[in-house]
């Protein structure tokens, strides 16, 4: 027995070092942790239990035969994050770069597969130079393998990925299937080309950082979620999201203690948000000042915040629930939407909707943005995903309305008819088709062109149309907004609200599924 013991620890003493020393020296002079390191961050001490820890590959090719690592470069298994249960994968560059064929990918489906049938998230570390050359097919099997089972799993089970390291080709496909992707800045890359193909194909000289570096991803192609420094903040942040989550579609986020985080019953009015709205309505305000009134203390955790800042998408609590927060941004293009903003909100709506979490919608919206650049780089369908997503979320969804609510962005915004389930608005709200100044402009043009003083002509006309429709009375009147609130009122009121809605609960017409414009 001693004999086999002794054979079993030196086992998993080898399987622990990974590629070997020399390259987790390597792998932490890049400023980067090893596979093992982020998985034992990430879970609850003592929690891990690995699988396939002793898989190894079964190519001979390319001098594969004198080269097996135990565990194949990607250790699996599961354990706890806060004593929920979760699925892990983390991929070990330094064995053969994290890339992946074979055995690789069939660990990484084993830990999918038990997640899916056992209703807990799965979390992917990924640090990978993609499918293993030396493998051929069925690396690209493998590959296809996952991302047939990320999409089996989407919107059952949530799906995060952490991008820690290179991620090409076949690398950047499965985690764009999953919920979210949060990136380390300076040492993480995602391209489905690097810049030596970029180069010879379209002679465009880029870096890897420039092409899929966390600040592209985050600004530039909304690919990232959330980007961190380092990789202890991207551990962090995975934990901050699972907390605003389920565990799977079929259970309820977790409520957080009333009164822990959120100032405590009794002290829900916030009459700083009655001096939020400038004098002007054509002057910006930052609707995070107002979030912040609202949720719970230090609660708002917000996603993609350097991608289309005109939308405010992010998860908070409002005392101690969780809620999906979508607001416009009038401090950034006067919170106007456009086609970045309409497909990072309902990507977000849509994602709340599938593991219930309740919206709120925080309203002050001029429009949707004009020009060709729009209309030509679809703004039409890209709109209707927006519209989409609200239309078919069956969560319990709270508009407020602060200011503008103008045109086909009032009908979009989470209006009651495309399902809201409560309207609010402020007394400065103005509900209309469209502002004041450029409705006079259209209905009395040949008045305003005819008169002595067109200018003066304008101005009185603007205030006739200001005075009949710059206001949410008629929308009051007419049920589209349920109740007038003093803001101050506005904390008070979305607690009620949604502890109101906690058990709705709506069927749809059967259908296989619903065909957004995609
Ligand atoms: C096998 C690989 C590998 C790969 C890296 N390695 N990528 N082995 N298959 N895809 C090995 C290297 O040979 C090296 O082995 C070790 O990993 C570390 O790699 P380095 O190049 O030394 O590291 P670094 O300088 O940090 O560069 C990392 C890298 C680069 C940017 C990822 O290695 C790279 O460009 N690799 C190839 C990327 C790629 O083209 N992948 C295929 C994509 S096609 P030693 O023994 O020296 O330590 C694809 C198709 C799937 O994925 C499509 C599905 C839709």
């Amino acid at each position: 027995m001693e004999k086999s013991m002794d054979r079993l620890e030196r086992m998993q003493a080898e399987a622990m070092l990974g590629g070997g020393q020399k390259r987790i020296d390597a792998q932490h002079a890049k400023g980067k942790l090893t596979a093992r390191e982020r998985v034992g961050l990430l879970l609850d001490d003592g929690s891990f239990e690995e699988l396939g820890q002793l898989v190894t590959h079964r190519s001979n090719l390319f001098g594969l035969d004198k080269q097996h690592f135990l565990g194949d470069g990607v250790v699996t298994g599961y354990g706890t994050v806060n004593g929920r249960p979760v699925y892990v994968f983390s991929q070990d560059f330094t064995v053969l770069g994290g890339s992946l064929a074979e055995a690789h990918a069939e660990k990484i489906c084993r830990v999918m597969d038990l997640a899916l049938d056992n209703g807990a998230p799965v979390i992917g570390l990924n640090d990978s130079g993609g499918a293993r050359i030396q493998e051929g097919v069925v690396s690209l099997g493998g590959y296809a393998d996952i991302f047939h089972r990320n999409v089996q799993a989407s919107g059952v089970v949530p799906q995060i990925s952490a991008i820690l390291g290179p991620c090409a080709g076949g690398a950047v496909y499965s985690p764009a299937l999953t919920d979210f992707i949060v990136m380390t800045e300076g040492t993480s890359y995602m391209f489905v080309t690097g810049p030596n193909v970029v180069k010879t194909v379209t002679h465009e000289e880029v870096t890897a950082e420039q092409l899929g570096g966390a600040s592209t991803h985050a600004s530039k192609s909304g690919v990232a979620h959330l980007t961190c420094p380092n990789e202890v903040a991207v551990i962090d942040q995975i934990k901050a999201l699972l907390s605003y989550l389920p565990q799977n579609c079929e259970e309820q986020p977790a409520m957080e203690a009333y009164g822990v985080n959120s100032g405590g019953a009794g002290g829900e009015l916030r009459p700083a948000l009655r001096d939020v709205i400038p004098e002007s309505a054509m002057q910006p305000y930052d609707i995070r000042t107002v979030a912040a009134e609202i949720l719970d203390a230090d609660s708002f955790l917000e996603i993609q915040p350097d991608y289309a800042p005109n939308i405010i998408v992010g998860f908070g609590r409002i005392a101690g629930r969780s809620i999906g927060l979508v607001a416009n941004q009038p401090a950034y293009l006067a919170g106007v939407l456009d086609i970045n903003a309409s497909k990072k909100a309902a990507r977000f709506v849509r994602t709340c909707d599938a593991f219930n979490v309740p919206l709120l919608v925080l309203e002050d919206v001029p429009g949707f943005l004009p020009g060709t650049d729009q209309e030509w780089g679809g703004i039409i369908s890209n709109g209707a995903k927006l519209l989409y997503a609200f239309s078919e979320a069956t969560v319990p969804r709270v508009t407020v309305i602060t200011r503008k609510a103008y045109g086909g962005a009032y009908d979009v915004m989470n209006s009651k008819h495309i399902g809201a389930d409560m309207n609010f608005a402020w007394p400065s709200a103005e509900i209309a088709v469209m502002g004041a100044k450029g409705a006079a402009e259209i209905i009395f043009r040949k008045e305003i062109s005819e008169a002595d003083d067109p200018a003066g002509k304008l101005a009185e006309k603007e205030a006739e149309y200001a005075e009949l429709f710059a206001h949410p009375y008629r929308a009051a009147s007419r049920g589209y907004v349920d109740e007038v609130i003093d803001p101050a009122q506005t904390r008070q009121k979305l607690i009620r609200a949604f502890d109101m809605l906690r058990n709705k609960s709506v069927a749809r017409p059967k259908r296989k599924h619903g065909n957004p414009p995609l």
